[in-house]
């Protein structure tokens, strides 16, 4: 039996962490009429040294418990899993018949990037898995297969950011140490291939330079998911400002504090869920 979403019902957000909020900042301001609905797994947080495997079934769960809280569509907010399970997702709703969309971030930025560079130079900077996945070298090919994509793994970057503390000299001279590949590859567009990356972005642009332009997900993706639901007949009928709200599978009052300064706007309560068989087991 096909399964048909209607459109009062939430836009769902998933990310391993607080980072797919600057994701939601976008789409809240963008389609400020949809009710949202955003889950962090911030108890297996990083998914950035994670294997494929792991992150098809973390994004198998959370769909799971994302579509049992009425999700009309899904974004998976997270490049990590975007670049592991967003095909295994769509391929296993369509099986069940789920008329549910589920967006991805990397092909979105990457239709940017190809679209903004000059010189065909492009750098992307994301976690081990992103890069490892090879899903940013296909998406930029398939969008421009005369330009060059220069990958730089940033393993330390996004603990970092998640774990809220002062823009210090070690965060500056880690920035530092990734962006120099980029320089030396005198690349002219930045992919920011991860959600967190967002937040450090005057550091980027300033060991850049003024010049290269900045790629990030938010705003393309806002794109996607309004096209995606009006095509279905499924933006809100609100008027005004609908309704969002938060969960994570780790520490409620951890996720509230470092998540304020991601969204931009207060969080209001965040509900700690336990997803799947949970990190302790
Ligand atoms: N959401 C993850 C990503 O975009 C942040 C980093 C991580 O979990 O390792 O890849």
């Amino acid at each position: 039996m096909t399964v048909y979403p209607t459109p009062n019902q939430p836009v769902a957000v998933f990310d391993s962490g607080v980072g797919g909020l600057t994701v939601l900042h976008e789409l809240l301001v963008a389609l400020p009429a949809e009710d949202y609905f955003y889950f962090g797994d911030t108890e297996r947080f990083p998914y950035g040294d994670r294997s494929s495997a792991e992150l098809v079934e973390f994004s198998d769960e959370i769909a799971n418990y994302l579509l049992d809280s009425g999700a009309k569509l899904i974004v998976i907010a997270c490049n990590s899993a975007t670049a592991a399970a967003l095909e295994h997702l769509r391929g296993r709703l369509a099986t069940e018949g789920r008329e549910v969309d589920v967006i991805g971030v990397i092909e979105p930025e990457s239709v940017i990037a190809a679209a903004r560079t000059r010189s065909g130079r492009i750098g992307l900077l994301a976690t081990n898995a992103t890069v490892a996945s090879g899903a940013y070298e296909r998406a930029v090919m398939t969008a421009d297969p005369h330009t060059r994509l220069t990958s730089v793994a940033c393993p330390d970057l996004a603990p970092i950011i998640q774990a809220g503390g002062a823009i210090d000299e070690q965060l500056v001279s880690v920035v530092r140490s990734y962006c120099e590949p980029l320089r030396d590859a005198d690349v002219d567009t930045v992919i920011l291939g991860c959600t967190h990356y967002p937040l450090v972005r005057p550091l980027l642009q300033r060991m850049l330079g003024p010049d290269v332009a900045i790629v990030t997900s938010g705003d393309a993706v806002a794109r996607r998911v309004e096209h995606a639901l009006s095509v279905r007949g499924l933006r809100s009928a609100n008027r005004g400002e609908g309704s969002y709200r938060f969960a994570c599978s780790g520490s409620a009052d951890q996720f509230k504090s470092v998540g304020e300064r991601f969204l931009q706007l207060p969080l209001g309560e965040v509900e700690r869920v336990k997803i799947g068989k949970g990190e302790s087991e």
